[in-house]
């Protein structure tokens, strides 16, 4: 069976580019992004150099005009440095969002005072999201300021079984927020990492089998608004050395788990479409181009291997697992950007989102 589904997008990517582009170009992870599915990424602001100023927003803004193949946005990062005070319209147009990363992660962005990130709510006059970074009980302090806020909040990769309690219950409270789930901690537990070494690394990381399995029941209930990919590329020789940093490539595989999920009977159809689709578009506030869609393979039945990769640094930690489901082809604005084999369009063609 073919599906066609309008409008994919990834709300939560790391394309790396200007100083990092060893580890992967706008330009190459677009393209992983097109073979994905995906018909637009959202780019987070932890690249080098970060996304916190204007000279550094004008230098990646510029870098993806000239080599994006998919559509996209980017994030604005918060800072340490007293950025919210530079917070104004120009900013707000041109990116999707705000990000506040409040645990270690890649990069210099850590936040871990909960004055200077009251800053960033109390300055974010912007109506496009604050994305939220935030483990365990950071998911309480964060909710502290969606309560006297009230901005609407992305809890990014949720992972574990007692921070879906935590979002759970504040969906319940009626709170403006919405859920993000990733495949590796929908797949992968803390039991893979003698298997998988440095290639199982990321933040969050990986959890216990239990909090996977929470994380399947709340996609189940309709908990979860989205599942998003955190591609985050580093090179096979950055995994091996002796301080490997956090982050797998995911762009190329979501799709493919989530619909052989699908095929395998543990979702719906129903429930897994408005993940990868209308959700992060309600939520974002994406309005999807005209002949913009994904066909998927419902029926595949293959090896997941390195070659079949477009990111640039071509692995996996899905790599060996039996997939049920395949990108066949995909369209931006009428174009057929993606046949199943090669991308079809030059660097470039992908556009700004408004
Ligand atoms: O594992 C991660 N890698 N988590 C993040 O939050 C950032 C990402 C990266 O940029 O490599
Ligand atoms: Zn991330």
């Amino acid at each position: 069976m073919r599906l066609t589904v309008t409008g994919v997008v990834d709300p939560h990517v790391h394309l790396r580019g200007m100083e990092w582009s060893h580890k992967g170009t706008f330009a190459t992870e677009t393209g992983a992004a097109v073979a994905g599915g995906y018909w637009a990424v959202l780019d987070m602001p932890n690249t080098f150099p970060s996304t916190i100023d204007r000279p550094a927003l004008d230098r990646k803004l510029g870098e993806f005009s000239e080599q994006a193949i998919c559509d996209w946005g980017v994030y604005y990062g918060a800072a340490n440095n007293e950025n919210w005070l530079h917070y104004d319209e120009s900013i707000y147009r041109d990116t999707c969002g705000l990000k506040i990363y409040n645990n270690e992660t890649t990069g210099i962005l850590l936040i871990d005072d909960q004055t200077i990130r009251e800053q960033h709510y109390r300055h974010w006059h912007s109506p496009k999201p604050i994305a939220v970074h935030a483990e365990e009980e950071t998911v309480l302090d964060i909710l502290a300021l969606v309560r006297q806020y009230r901005h609407w909040t992305h809890f990014c990769h949720v992972s574990s079984a007692r921070e879906i309690a935590y979002l759970t219950a504040a969906k319940a409270e009626g709170l403006p927020i919405s859920i993000g789930v990733c495949p590796h901690h929908l797949w992968l537990t803390q039991d893979d990492l003698p298997r998988l070494g440095p290639y199982g690394l990321m933040k969050p990381e990986l959890e216990t089998p239990a909090d996977r399995d929470a994380l399947w029941q709340a996609l189940a209930a309709g908990v979860v608004d989205v599942v998003e990919s955190d591609h985050a590329p580093h090179l096979i020789a950055e995994k091996e050395s002796a301080k490997p940093p956090f982050g797998v490539p995911g762009l190329d595989t979501t799709l493919p788990l989530l619909f052989s999920a699908v095929h395998e009977g543990r979702l719906t159809l129903e429930q897994a479409i408005p993940l990868i689709s209308t959700r992060p578009c309600e939520i974002f506030g994406l309005q999807v181009p005209p002949d913009t869609y994904t066909v998927i393979d419902l029926n595949a039945d293959y090896v997941l291997e390195r070659g079949q990769l477009h990111t640039y640094p071509a692995w996996s930690p899905f790599e060996g697992m039996r997939l049920h489901a395949r990108v066949l082809e995909t369209w931006i604005r009428g174009v057929q950007v993606y046949d199943g084999e090669s991308i079809r369009v030059q660097p470039g063609f992908g556009q700004r989102l408004p």
